[in-house]
């Protein structure tokens, strides 16, 4: 199957997710069926939808043919027959079971002869596991977008162990051609999105136990390090910081906690002896090899006054 294959797109479940995810496929020119047990839910869904788009035309992201237009490619149904009757691409978004989803997987592969592409929206079960209910894992991949997914732009792909280079890279085609950016995680709990949130909360968690206020440490997100994570990810925020830096920081907390599980990992520590700290010597997680390191940090610096009066924050 090539992209230009798929037109009809079936959207497994109209809750909190899969009706903005209809909506992002409606709006990017594909027929689609979305399917939910509940009939109250997809009336609230097609409100929401509406609601949505109203925002969009509101903040002038959308026009009123456009978005009449949107509204007209999506059909709903209870029948899940009739939604992946002509879908080459299907994505389940209903309620994280892992028994209701194999069960959905198991039905669709017996009532689509044809090709179809079956996507999970699982935030954390194993893609494996729900290909194990079909007949072709080959064609099983998972989508994971964000709440929420007709605005942000980020969809996480994860291929399960069986999962086909073909399905992956028409998988990557689809969401790119929605607009949206593609990562791709490996098939573990958590995938990428989840482990850094996690690793975010749990240590937010432990300095809330320790007597910190929640105030500040919400403060020291929306003050400082969710302005930085806005610009640049966590690797290049290392090189920018400098390696050796976190290296020898590393090696002082491990110390002082008593807690060999700070130590630096491998990937620093061979860095560090390779005297590759980032940006201060060139090269760090990147190359910044032919490019001024006083440029990158210039623009960053324009880049982050622009979202701080953007956010009303103070700059003095
Ligand atoms: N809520 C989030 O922030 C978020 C983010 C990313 C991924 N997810 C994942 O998306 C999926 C859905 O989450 P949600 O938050 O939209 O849940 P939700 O409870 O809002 O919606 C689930 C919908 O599935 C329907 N449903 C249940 N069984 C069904 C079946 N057999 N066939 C058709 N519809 C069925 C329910 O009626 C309900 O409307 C879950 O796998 C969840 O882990 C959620």
């Amino acid at each position: 199957m090539k992209l230009q294959d798929i037109r009809n797109v079936a959207v497994l479940g109209a809750g909190i997710m899969g009706h903005g995810i209809a909506q992002v496929f409606a709006g990017g020119n594909f027929s689609v069926r979305l399917m939910d047990v509940d009939p109250g839910t997809l009336n609230k869904a097609l409100d929401r939808i509406k609601q949505n788009l109203d925002l969009f035309l509101k903040k002038g992201l959308t026009t009123e043919k456009s978005a009449q237009a949107t509204l007209s490619r999506i059909m709903t149904t209870t029948d899940l027959g009739e939604a992946v009757a002509d879908a080459q691409f299907f994505v389940e978004v209903i309620t994280e079971n892992i028994d209701l989803k194999k069960d959905t997987f198991r039905k669709v592969d017996a009532l689509c002869p044809h090709e179809i592409i079956m996507a999970s929206n699982t935030s954390t079960i194993k893609i494996a596991d729900i290909a194990s209910a079909t007949t072709r894992p080959e064609n099983v991949i998972g989508t994971h977008w964000m709440l929420t997914p007709h605005i942000r732009p980020l969809v996480e792909i994860i291929p399960g162990e069986k999962t086909s280079l073909e399905t992956r890279e028409l998988t990557k085609a689809l969401i790119i051609s929605l607009g949206k950016v593609p990562i791709v995680a490996d098939d573990m709990p958590g995938f990428i999105i989840n482990r850094l949130q996690v690793g975010v909360f749990s240590q937010a968690l432990k300095l809330l136990e320790q007597g910190i206020s929640k105030e500040d440490i919400d403060r020291a997100w929306t003050h400082h390090l969710g302005l930085r994570y806005c610009l640049m990810g966590p690797i290049q925020a290392m090189d920018s910081m400098g390696l050796d830096t976190l290296y020898l920081a590393c090696l002082y907390l491990a110390a002082v906690y008593n807690d060999p599980g700070l130590n630096p990992p491998n990937v620093v520590k061979e860095k560090f002896e390779a005297g590759e700290f980032g940006y201060k010597t060139g090269k760090g997680f990147y190359d910044y090899t032919g490019k001024s390191i006083d440029e990158i940090v210039a623009k960053q610096n324009e880049e982050l006054i622009n979202l701080m009066k953007t956010l009303d924050i103070k700059i003095c």
